[in-house]
């Protein structure tokens, strides 16, 4: 019988594996692993603020299938994303004698996630993974696809791996004990997904607005399950982003980047910073005669109705333009832009011009 959890399939060069989000999914991940044939030992990688409610509940699970479970708990947030952490990681590996077959479980957002993936990626050259992902960033972007890494003092996700899981499994209850905020922000990335990729799902977020603030189960999940299966597709068709085709995912972030990073990450959070971007990337293809206003007003009306940002009051315009200069997407001197040409259809375009880019963000931070 088909599993009614199964939100997509990740195809990708070296084969695939599936995604899936329901509803308390963690109680049965001992049963979810064993269908998967793992029944070796498992190390459970979560964070200080999970362990009590998700790591141990997972763990649980495990043991209840017979699976010696173990865990390692890191601090929370992005400064844990570092080469030392999974230093310490390693060792404690080692001295568990953890074997090349046994696997690494993420539990946890994506700073756990992409962490937890580094190690698995490396460690005896590379051990089985599975995301187990309780943050929206990391349930609908983060999780899918494959990418693993940790920061440098330098920047970002600097070194790192394509290294695909063997399975993402969500539990969207685990949503629940999010804050409004965090809610919001990790909303904003699936409207993003709606916007770019799929219409139908923007009708659902308008529609069930208020029920997805709640967390509301049924709906909650429903849209996460579309979400996942949009990065799903997009992941597939272009594992390691070099077909064009997964930089749409990248719609609002030009901005959204750098206004992320010209305030030093003190001020926005990403889908914050997203949402913002998504603002200024609808006005400059308005004005480039791409999109309908009524589809710029229909984004600014959703993002409002989920309590999103769409300005950035006092912001630094030369902040910000020393910051998108130094965007991964600049490609021979010039910003690569996702536009939208109309909702659930958008395109990459080099021919934005800076005085337009200039105006529109002058206007965002005026
Ligand atoms: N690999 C990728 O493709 C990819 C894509 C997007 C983002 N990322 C990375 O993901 C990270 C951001 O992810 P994030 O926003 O999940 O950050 P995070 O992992 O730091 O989680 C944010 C905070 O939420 C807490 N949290 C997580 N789940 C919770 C829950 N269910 N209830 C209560 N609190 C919870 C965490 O403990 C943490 O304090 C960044 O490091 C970013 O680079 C990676």
């Amino acid at each position: 019988m088909p599993d009614p959890n199964l939100a997509a399939t990740v195809h990708h060069s070296g084969g695939s594996y599936p995604v899936v989000a329901g509803w308390g999914l963690l109680d049965q991940l001992g049963d979810r692993l064993v269908d998967l044939g793992i029944n070796s030992p498992a190390y459970i990688i979560t964070d200080e603020n999970l362990m009590n409610r998700y790591g141990r509940r997972a763990q649980r699970a495990l043991q209840q299938r017979g699976i010696a479970a173990h865990c390692f708990v890191i601090p929370p947030g992005e400064p844990s994303k570092t080469n030392s952490l999974a230093q310490a990681i390693y060792e404690w590996l080692v001295s568990l004698r953890a074997e090349r077959g046994h696997a690494i479980i993420a539990v946890g957002g994506g700073v756990v996630g992409d962490l937890a993936g580094y190690v698995a990626a490396t460690f005896l050259r590379g051990v089985p993974f599975i995301q187990v992902p309780t943050s929206m960033a990391a349930m609908v972007d983060a999780s899918i696809g494959g990418k693993v890494a940790v920061n440098l003092p330098q920047g970002k996700n600097l070194v790192g791996a394509f290294y695909q899981p063997q399975a993402v499994l969500a539990d969207v209850q685990t949503l629940s004990t999010l804050g409004r905020r965090e809610l919001s922000e990790g909303w904003a990335e699936a409207i993003k997904h709606g916007f770019i990729l799929e219409a139908a799902l923007v009708d659902v977020f308008e529609e069930h607005a208020e029920a997805l603030m709640n967390v509301e189960p049924e709906i909650s999940t429903e849209v996460i399950r579309r979400s996942m299966a949009i990065k799903a597709e997009v992941v597939s068709q272009d594992e390691r982003e070099t077909l064009g085709i997964r930089i749409l995912l990248n719609y609002g972030h030009t901005i959204g980047h750098a206004l992320e990073s010209s305030t030093e990450y003190g001020r926005f959070m990403h889908g914050e910073g997203v949402s913002i971007g998504m603002m200024g990337a609808a006005k400059m293809a308005q004005e480039m005669g791409l999109l309908d206003q009524a589809v710029v007003d229909r984004q600014y009306n959703l993002l409002q109705r989920f309590h999103l940002p769409t300005t950035a009051a006092g912001v630094s315009v030369e902040d910000i333009r020393r910051a998108m200069s130094l965007d991964k997407k600049v490609a021979g001197g010039s910003n690569r832009w996702v536009m939208l040409e109309d909702v659930g259809r958008a395109v990459v375009r080099r021919d934005v011009p800076v005085e337009l880019v200039d105006r529109t963000v002058r206007e965002l931070v005026g």
